[in-house]
């Protein structure tokens, strides 16, 4: 950088990216176990960045099937796809669900994902609580957030991922965190990695965990 004077800003002065980023540390922990050609499941649609993030990863080749039970979450999710050239297809009720490359929208809680889904996943990621700029009492609920929890463990692949980000701090929120980090606490150890990644100084901030089967 000798004469840095001409280089722009950003490559002279970068911004620090802020340390406790937990759902793009949730992002990255789900996608570099991913391999062009795999599946993977995006258990909260929303806005369809995790969706995103997880197609790069799986590649032109690759499947994403993507929950939400918002249908305007599902258009977020086609809006921010379908310019990027990504083939995006729907799934209805009563159809199975089509094993092509591309992201599968699924208008369904995510708790019917072991009743759909036919083969091995080998990233998962849930990103709970509401949908951001939307209706905030629309949330995940424990009891069917853990069912898909549960039906995520036992589809996921020999060294796959189910990355889990909690929201403490909304109504009902610090509860279901609780019941997350129980289910990921007593995965047996012979079998699982687990981690888990927070903010020490502020217990209402959003925190990871991050399951990843061994064998
Ligand atoms: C925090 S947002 C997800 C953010 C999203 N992953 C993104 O990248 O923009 C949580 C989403 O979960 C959805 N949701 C709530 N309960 C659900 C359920 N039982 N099954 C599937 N999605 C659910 C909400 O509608 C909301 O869109």
């Amino acid at each position: 950088l000798n004469d840095a004077k001409h280089l722009p800003t950003r490559l002279t002065n970068p911004r620090p990216q802020p340390l406790t980023r937990i759902v793009e540390w949730s992002q990255k922990l789900a996608c570099e176990v991913l391999r062009p050609g795999d599946l993977a499941v995006d258990l909260t649609a929303g806005k369809g960045r995790d969706t995103l993030a997880l197609m790069r990863a799986v590649g032109r080749t690759g499947q994403v099937v993507s929950f939400d039970t918002q249908a305007a979450a599902l258009e977020q999710t086609r809006a921010l796809l379908e310019p990027l050239g990504d083939v995006v297809n729907t799934w209805s009720e009563g159809q199975g669900l089509s094993a092509g490359p591309g992201v599968t929208l699924v208008h369904a809680c995510h708790s019917t994902l072991g009743r759909l889904l036919q083969r091995p996943a080998r990233a998962i990621m849930a990103n709970l609580g509401y949908l951001p700029g939307g209706d905030r009492t629309l949330v995940t609920h424990p009891e069917t957030t853990l069912a898909a929890l549960q039906q995520s463990i036992d589809l996921l692949a020999e060294g796959g991922r189910l990355a889990v980000t909690v929201y403490p701090a909304h109504p009902g929120g610090a509860c279901e965190a609780q019941r997350v980090d129980d289910f990921f606490r007593v995965l047996p150890q012979k079998s699982w990695q687990v981690l888990s990644l927070r903010t020490a100084n502020c217990d209402r901030a959003p925190r990871l965990l991050v399951a990843e089967r061994l064998s």
